[in-house]
């Protein structure tokens, strides 16, 4: 799987890690920034990530600032974008497997690192389950 990461300077202490857990399982992270902790704005981060995914077909993106609710926000007002703000494995996985989302957006000031992992593993290894989901998010399209 490609990957694309971005956050805000509430998300940037954690975005090493979440690279790190990536490549070791074998996928492939682009990192979109920011380069420093500076202060920056997560809507910037949010439509960067989000664009990236859209313009890269069969990507997927994680992005990531103080709560996950600003920069989420944000990456959804990209056009064919769902971006999922989850809590815990059994979200990060319905938004697989319900959402098909592409994007998994989370708080690093809501989540440790433990529950992180659990998220990325549940994000990777769900698959969009069709049919009647398929339906619900062709109506998020129109
Ligand atoms: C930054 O202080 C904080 O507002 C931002 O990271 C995010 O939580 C916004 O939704």
């Amino acid at each position: 799987m490609k990957f694309y990461i971005a956050t805000d300077h509430a998300g940037y202490a954690v975005k090493a890690y979440i690279k790190a857990l990536i490549t070791d399982r074998g996928h492939e992270i682009i990192d979109l920034g920011p380069d420093s902790a500076d202060r920056v704005d997560y809507p910037d981060f949010g439509r960067k990530c989000a664009e990236a995914v859209a313009a890269d077909g069969g990507s997927f993106g994680i992005v990531v600032c103080g709560t996950g609710i600003g920069i989420s926000m944000a990456a959804n007002k990209v056009p064919s974008i769902r971006a999922a703000l989850c809590h815990d494995a059994y979200t990060a996985a319905m938004a697989r497997a319900h959402n098909n989302a592409q994007i998994l957006a989370f708080g690093e000031r809501v989540v440790g690192k433990g529950v992180i992992e659990s998220m990325i593993d549940a994000f990777i290894g769900t698959a969009f389950e069709g049919g009647r989901h398929a339906d619900r998010v062709a109506k998020i399209e129109a």
